[in-house]
């Protein structure tokens, strides 16, 4: 028997299952489509909050309105600016005024964001603070959105210049995903979303690599949707990652293949954004920097070939994708940059590099010197594919 004068002490064990769904819903703003209005109360007195990224108010403020009220939902509509700059505690504490006003209910009015992944992480974040946690869904208007921010956990605003410093992990009930969206995405966007396929593609799927390669400069080019392989990218960017936080979504694990691309680009993204003397990076052009820099690191050290690192340069190319970048030609920058992400992964590098087309190892211990050759490597192959393409 337990001695009832002395305090005793507990320890608290339980679990956290979790299951979201990301389901393709073609038509998601047409009023028979009833995905939208899948979780919580319908019908008549049914309320919502609805955030969206102000950009797209243009194109879609109408049919988002239309939507509601023909399945006769109040709608409280929350437009705010949505770009990286955006990306902070102001938009934040403006999300969360709106559901205080709004008095969100816990568990029977999910938030409805819809937006790119700028609006998605800081909407889930959002979501996640309010109550200590009220349901919201994910509706991704970009193709970063579609292919990355949608499938994973993760919500966030950019701090003291430093990409995604404040966050949490809290997954949306659903993501639903509808292409059309894709149909008023400046081409940039469309290549920037190309920079996060090209990461999947060159660390964990050969396959998607090759239609990449092949079809690359089509996706651009003509409108995405109507390229004929555009929903096997989709697919198949969406699977890798998917298998990939199913197995770490709380990044237990800090080797993370996924991270491809995240290595050296997180401050020098920013620092792009923040300094009118450089050309501005949207995020999946600084990844795909990325994705090429480490890839030539692995070539220096005979891991890749030097024929695989050209194809991985030509294929950004064929995307419109940048292969280069002046931030990136700063050795102490780049160190700099990694030496941050070591934080991140708990004091180790765990730099995820490509051994083959779809094949990868982690290395724990680059140096400045390599930095440095990689730098010069890499301004070397871009000028060989400079002539190439002249002659
Ligand atoms: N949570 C995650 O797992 C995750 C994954 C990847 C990226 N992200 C985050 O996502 C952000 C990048 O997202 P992004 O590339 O979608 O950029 P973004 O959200 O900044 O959107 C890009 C631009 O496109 C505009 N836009 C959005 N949808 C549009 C449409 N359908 N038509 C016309 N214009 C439209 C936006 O207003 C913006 O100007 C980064 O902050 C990154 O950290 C998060």
């Amino acid at each position: 028997m337990t001695d009832s004068s002395v305090l005793g002490s507990w320890s608290i064990e339980t679990s956290l299952p979790i299951s979201f769904k990301i389901k393709n819903s073609p038509g998601i703003l047409t009023p028979g489509n009833a995905d939208l209005l899948e979780f919580g109360t319908t019908g008549p007195g049914s309320r919502r909050l609805v955030v969206i990224d102000r950009n797209i108010c243009k194109y879609y403020l109408d049919e988002i309105q239309n939507y509601f009220a023909c399945n006769a939902v109040d709608i409280h509509l929350v437009a705010v600016d949505a770009s990286e700059d955006d990306k902070n505690l102001e938009t934040l504490l403006e999300i969360l005024r709106e559901m205080e006003s709004f008095g969100m209910l816990r568990r029977s009015e999910p938030l409805i964001a819809i937006g790119g992944g700028v609006l998605l992480d800081v909407a889930g974040m959002a979501a996640g603070l309010y109550r200590r946690g009220v349901p919201y869904i994910r509706v991704p208007t970009t193709l970063v959105g579609l292919i990355d921010a949608s499938v994973g956990a993760k919500t966030g605003i950019n701090f003291e210049i430093r990409r995604n410093r404040l966050g949490s992990y809290y997954p949306p009930i659903a993501s639903y995903l509808d292409t059309a969206f894709l149909r008023t995405l400046p081409t940039i966007e469309i290549s920037s979303g190309l920079g996060e396929a090209l990461k999947m593609g060159v660390i964990k799927d050969g396959i998607l690599f090759d239609l990449l390669e092949k079809y690359g400069s089509d996706l651009v080019g003509k409108s995405f949707t109507d390229c004929d392989c555009a929903n096997e990218v989709i697919n198949r960017a969406v699977d890798g990652m998917k298998v990939e936080l199913e197995n770490n979504l709380w990044e237990k694990d800090l080797k993370r293949a996924v991270d491809f691309g995240h290595s050296f680009s997180p401050i020098i993204e920013m620092r792009s954004l923040e300094n009118n003397e450089f050309q501005p990076l949207t995020h999946g052009q600084a990844v795909a920097i990325d994705v090429i820099f480490s890839s030539v690191i692995s070539m220096n050290r005979n891991l890749l070939s030097e024929f695989d690192v050209l194809r991985v340069i030509r294929t950004a190319r064929n995307m419109n994708l940048p292969t280069d970048h002046e931030l990136f030609k700063n050795p102490l920058l780049v160190l700099e940059s990694l030496n941050d992400t070591k934080k991140h992964r708990n004091g180790d590098q765990n730099l995820p590099v490509p051994t083959e087309i779809g094949g990868y190892t982690f290395i724990n211990d680059l140096a400045l010197a390599e930095i440095k050759d990689a730098i010069g490597k890499l301004s070397e192959l871009n000028k060989a594919l400079d002539l190439e393409c002249r002659q």
